[in-house]
Parts: structure tokens; C-alpha cells; sequence
């Protein structure tokens, strides 16, 4: 039998985890499942455990939030003994954060074989933490689970092909399976006071955007200006960079609330009209429920959102609001990211690799 190391520690992973941990139960493989702390909220953490079924993790890091050195140098000083005490075939990292790169490195330096699922994703902007950690991730790791053909032609440019596999986007399972389990989405609009059909979801988080505060103030600005109500789901990183440069979030059409479990996000965004995001999930949610997405980034890894014509990128600004009140675009049944046995594929990728 197999063991499997898994690492998590943002909200986007533990969502990435779930239909992973199922897939390693339901097979029997071992699973331990590590968890850096890099997200520590109960709404960021522990609703995605239990709204998701994940069982709790095996080790936790308690790393917190710091600068990008103390962050990563602290889960790699405490990754070490945990690899070496669990011994696992596999230490499978996910997507692009802090704790991926950490839980790569630490495994690569000890010898461990690492796969790293969501491989292959560029946006060719090296001012992004997630660029980094994705690259290193890439070039460190001994498999690569890659979610769409783009992030294998990504793979093989940069010579990697022979440690790559298609699997498709895990992503996809876990959403479809909680859309069809939502028991009362309509009970989900009614307690934000959202009327279906007449709203947007928004969510800003990223460095690019909230660092600068007047690039942060051109995005609410834009967000206030929207031809309709705007939920803006408030990630702390937003709070507290608007509290740092003194910014009201509120005001025109915008209101703001804390960030919602998964299930509620599900239903919320099925029956917006639109999402304004900067987030890498969020646009490709908006797509699976076929929402159309406004994306506040000048460049995108999930470019088939766009050439689909359910994504737009924007600068904050007047392009904003408007791209927020368009129309629908027409209909599609393209399945770029899969049908939803991503993380079967997954499961079987690391047990082929390992004979
Ligand atoms: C991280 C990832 C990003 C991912 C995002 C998902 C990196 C470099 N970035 O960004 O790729 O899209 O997670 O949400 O790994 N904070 C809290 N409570 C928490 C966690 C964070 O208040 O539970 C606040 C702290 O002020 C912290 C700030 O948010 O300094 C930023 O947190 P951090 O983990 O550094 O990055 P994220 O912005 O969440």
C-alpha cells in the first residue's frame, strides 16, 4: 500500500484536497495529511474541513502569516522531521502558495519523491509570488499532475514533458459534487439579502492589487461605480491593507462581508450575474456554473475562460464597472477543465509512477 503526504495551508488547497482525500480513502491509500498554517482563520481553515468532509489534518505546522522568507523558511524548518518521520512514497503539493514551494523543497532535499498537482499554470509575470512558487515547484518535482493541455505545452516549452501527466482540474470534482449536494441555495441568497440574478460577487486578495494603495482605491472606486449590487467577500489580506491605507470598502454599489463557506459560495455564485475577481479558483468556478467573470489582472493562467468569452481581464477604472454589467456571452459546453475525475486520475498517476 501506497502512503501519501499531503501539504496544505491556504484556503484554495484545502478545497483541492478534498476530492483527493475521498479519492485516497475510498482506494485505501494511507493519507497524512500536513497542514502548514499559513491560514488560520476558522473561516479560511476549518469550515473548508468540515463543509468538505476532509478528515483533520495529521500534523500541524502553526506557521502564521510573515514576510515571504520567515513564512517558507518556517515551514521548512518544521516540513523536515515531519517527512522523515511519516516516510511517505509520494509528498503531493498543491497550486501556488507558500506552503506548495515549502513542502516541494523540504521533500526534494530529502530525497522524497514530489508531485505537484495544478502544474504548469504561467502567467509569465515574475512580480507574482504564486509565479515563483509555481516554477520552482515545476522544476523541483518528479511529477507533474497538470490540469489542462495549456499548462502541458507550458510543461514541455520548459523541457519538462516526460514527468508530466494530464489529470484534469480537481477543481472540477469538488465543485460539481457540492453543487449537486446544495440542499436550499435559494436559502443562501435570502440570508445575504441578494436577489438572484441582480448581483455580483466580487473578491480582491492579491498582492498586486492591495499593496499599492492606489491601485486599491482605484479598485473599490470601480466596484462602487457597477450598474448593480456588489458582495465584495472580504479575504483579511483585503481588510487589513484597506484599514493600513485608511480606505472605506463600502459605499455606491459595493458592500462588503466576511468570506463565505464553500456550498454558500457555490450557491452564490450560480445565482449572481456576474463575479469580479482576482482570484485563480474564482474565475474558474464562475465558468463551471457559467457565470460570466470580470478578472482585475493584466494576465490570466486559466486563458481558456477567456478565449471562451466568459472571462474579461481589466484594469480598475471605468473598464471595470462596464465589463461588470454585460451581457452573457453565448453558450458553451466546453470542458477545458474536466468532467470531474480529476482527482481519480490523480490517485492513478501515483500509482502507476510508483509500479
Ligand atoms: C495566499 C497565497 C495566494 C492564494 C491565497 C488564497 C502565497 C504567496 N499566497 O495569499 O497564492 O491565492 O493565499 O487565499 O502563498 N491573514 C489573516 N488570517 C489568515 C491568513 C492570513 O488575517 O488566516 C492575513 C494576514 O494579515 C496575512 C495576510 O492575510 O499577513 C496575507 O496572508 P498570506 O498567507 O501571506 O497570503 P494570502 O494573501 O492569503
Amino acid at each position: 500500500m501506497q502512503r501519501v503526504l499531503s501539504v496544505v495551508g491556504a484556503r484554495p488547497q484545502f478545497v483541492k484536497l478534498a476530492p483527493v482525500a475521498a479519492e485516497a480513502a475510498r482506494r485505501g491509500v494511507e493519507h497524512v495529511i500536513v497542514h502548514t498554517g499559513q491560514h488560520y482563520d476558522p473561516m479560511l481553515s476549518d469550515v473548508f474541513f468540515a463543509d468538505l468532509g476532509i478528515p483533520d489534518p495529521d500534523v500541524h505546522l502553526e506557521v502564521g502569516s510573515g514576510g515571504h522568507g520567515e513564512q517558507t523558511g518556517a515551514m521548512l524548518a518544521r516540513m523536515d522531521g515531519v517527512i522523515t518521520d511519516y516516510d511517505p512514497d509520494w509528498v503531493l503539493v498543491y497550486g501556488d502558495t507558500n506552503s506548495t514551494l515549502a513542502g516541494a523543497l523540504s521533500a526534494v532535499k530529502l530525497h522524497r519523491r514530489v508531485a505537484h498537482l495544478e502544474a504548469g499554470l504561467r502567467s509569465y509575470n515574475r512580480r507574482m509570488p504564486e509565479e515563483h512558487n509555481r516554477v520552482m515547484t515545476d522544476h523541483a518535482a518528479d511529477l507533474l499532475l497538470a490540469p489542462t493541455e495549456v499548462a502541458m505545452a507550458h510543461l514541455a516549452t520548459e523541457g519538462l514533458a516526460e514527468r508530466s501527466v494530464l489529470v484534469g482540474d480537481v477543481m472540477t470534482d469538488v465543485l460539481l459534487k457540492v453543487r449537486s449536494e446544495l440542499a436550499d441555495p435559494a436559502a443562501v441568497t435570502a440570508r445575504l439579502g441578494l436577489v438572484p440574478g441582480e448581483y455580483s460577487v466580487a473578491t480582491i486578495h492579491r498582492a498586486e492589487n492591495t499593496d499599492d494603495p492606489r491601485r486599491l482605491a482605484a479598485v473599490v472606486a470601480a466596484l462602487q461605480r457597477v450598474d448593480h449590487p456588489v458582495v465584495l467577500l472580504a479575504h483579511p489580506r483585503l481588510r487589513a491593507r484597506a484599514a493600513q491605507h485608511g480606505l472605506d470598502l463600502h459605499g455606491g454599489s459595493l458592500t462588503t462581508r466576511d468570506p463565505l463557506a464553500y456550498p454558500d459560495l457555490v450557491a452564490a455564485v450560480d445565482a449572481a450575474r456576474g463575479v469580479v475577481t482576482d482570484s485563480g479558483g474564482l474565475q474558474k468556478e464562475a465558468f463551471l456554473l457559467r457565470t460570466p467573470c470580470t478578472t482585475v489582472r493584466t494576465e490570466t493562467e486559466w486563458t481558456e475562460t477567456v478565449e471562451l468569452g466568459w472571462n474579461v481581464l481589466v484594469e480598475p477604472g471605468p473598464e471595470l464597472a462596464a465589463a461588470a454589467s454585460r451581457d452573457q456571452p453565448p453558450a458553451t459546453d466546453a470542458a477545458p477543465y474536466g468532467t470531474g475525475d480529476a482527482a481519480a486520475r490523480t490517485l492513478d498517476a501515483l500509482a502507476g509512477v510508483s509500479g
